[in-house]
């Protein structure tokens, strides 16, 4: 017997098996993949940040008799009806279409529970959110669909949707699949026929057309709502500098991590800055225009723990924007489903097929009997408990650093764990004064 040590098979980095499977599967199809969720590649993250916490030289609060407030107003520039939230947590725009009507329910009443706002998305406003949603903002996007004058006065606050993290440059994808009777009529396009939205707004080509739409807009409701700008994550400073030049009210900056109903993996995963690199610029753009807390900053990508909220807001947010983690609060990518998403070829925590409407959980489809598994009610206080932990967890952090609110946190409250993350954090690397690069933030 030949008993010649054979060496390990080794898979290349290069050619991984995913990268192997991708090429297989494009030259089968001719056709590019395309998914849900956001980037699955790891990039520098709020994980590569650490508190310090108090000692000798901080003096923290205690928990029992101290306070420690989290509300959040949004809209303090212009608006004459700014928003009071209870958490420094909102509900990201995610839109009717790519989610269920009984899945906008529970998004609505889950953050009335919490005292926090939700906000619509591309395919107009229902019924069923505007009726369960305290405090509903509305978006304004580039492909106007669903966009009516009524439904902007019926709102608390209006987004005027620029990009998204996801896929900065790109517009949205809702395939056929989805789109019954009630979405076309919504969207006013034909039933089963894939809808591709625009990726810039039809009647602006730059910052001073942002400039007038916000006018008309606040003239439309009175100037009473606040006006918020949604960016993607391409180049924060100036991006954030041009919204507060044109008259937003409140920014709201999507980073890489960004999760997405459908779009290109190849737009997920290569085009943006990691929400962490965005967070600083965005905060230096509003300093130097002395707006910093005036223009209120919303941050989300990749927010899934009070750790992250706490380290965005320590770097400057205002508030955080949820979208992924509140669809899993609902169900979505529940193992309880794992047989069903075996049959579709993938794995409870994996699945990311969202645009095909055959959604296990019935949150990210149109399919009638789909739809009836998700119990809004039930779902909805899933998602009141998961907001009380966010901000219970922020809380316990921001009194751990002494603050007795959670906007006192600050950069010298945090550390990094790599060269990379203190560069785009702008926060020493751990036990040292060392912060790459900084003069150039
Ligand atoms: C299912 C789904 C649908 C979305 N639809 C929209 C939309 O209609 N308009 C929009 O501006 N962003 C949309 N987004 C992006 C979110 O508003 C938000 O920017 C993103 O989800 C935040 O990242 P996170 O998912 O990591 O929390 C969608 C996201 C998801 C997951």
């Amino acid at each position: 017997m030949d008993k010649t040590p054979q060496t390990k098979p080794r898979d290349s980095w290069t050619f991984s098996p995913e990268i192997n499977s991708e090429i297989r599967r494009a030259a089968a199809t001719g056709i590019y993949d395309i998914r849900g969720g956001g980037a699955k590649r790891r990039v520098p993250h709020f994980d590569d940040l650490l508190f310090l916490g108090a000692s000798i030289s901080r003096y923290p609060l205690e928990g029992y008799r101290e306070k420690c407030d989290t509300t959040v107003v949004l809209g303090t520039r212009f608006a004459k009806k700014p928003i009071e939230l209870k958490t420094p947590v909102t509900i990201a725009g995610m839109s009717f279409g790519a989610l269920s009507g009984p899945a906008k329910e529970a998004l609505g009443r889950g953050a009335t529970m919490a005292g926090t706002s939700t906000t619509t998305g591309d395919g107009g406003m229902t019924d069923e959110e505007r009726g369960h949603s305290e405090k509903l903002v509305y978006q304004y996007l580039p492909s106007r669909y669903g966009m009516n004058p009524d439904d902007l006065r019926r709102a608390d606050a209006i987004e005027i949707v620029v990009g998204q993290g996801a896929k900065p440059g790109g517009g949205g994808m809702l395939l056929g699949q989805k789109i019954t009777q009630r979405v076309a009529s919504m969207r006013n396009l034909p039933v089963g026929i894939d809808q591709r939205s625009a990726c810039r707004h039809p009647d602006w080509t730059g910052p001073d057309d942002l400039e007038i739409k916000i006018l008309e807009i606040r003239e439309i409701t009175g100037w009473e709502k606040p006006i918020y700008v949604k960016i993607g994550g391409a180049r924060p400073y100036y991006d954030t500098a041009l919204a507060v030049k044109a008259g937003a009210d409140v920014v709201v900056l999507d980073g890489m991590q960004g999760g997405t109903a459908a779009t290109q993996d190849v737009f997920i995963e290569h085009v943006g800055q990691p929400t962490l690199a965005c967070i600083r610029p965005a905060v230096k753009a509003l300093q130097d225009l002395g707006m910093h807390r005036k223009v209120q900053l919303i941050v989300s990508g990749g927010i899934r723990t009070g750790a992250d909220v706490a380290k965005a807001l320590a770097l400057g947010a205002d508030a955080v924007a949820i979208g992924t983690a509140a669809l899993i609060a609902l169900g979505e990518n529940d193992p309880k489903w794992s047989a069903e998403y075996a049959a579709l070829g993938t794995t409870a925590d994996a699945y990311d097929d969202w645009h095909e409407g055959k959604d296990p959980a019935g949150i990210t489809t149109q399919d009638p009997d789909l739809m009836k598994r998700l119990d809004p009610v039930e779902a909805a206080r899933r998602l009141r408990n998961y907001l009380a932990v966010l901000t219970l967890e922020c809380q316990t952090i921001a009194r751990a650093c002494g603050k007795s609110h959670v906007h006192n946190l600050e950069p010298e409250d945090l550390c990094a764990l790599t060269i990379e993350a203190a560069a785009m954090a702008g926060v020493p690397l751990a036990g040292t004064d060392w912060i790459p690069g900084k003069s150039g933030l």
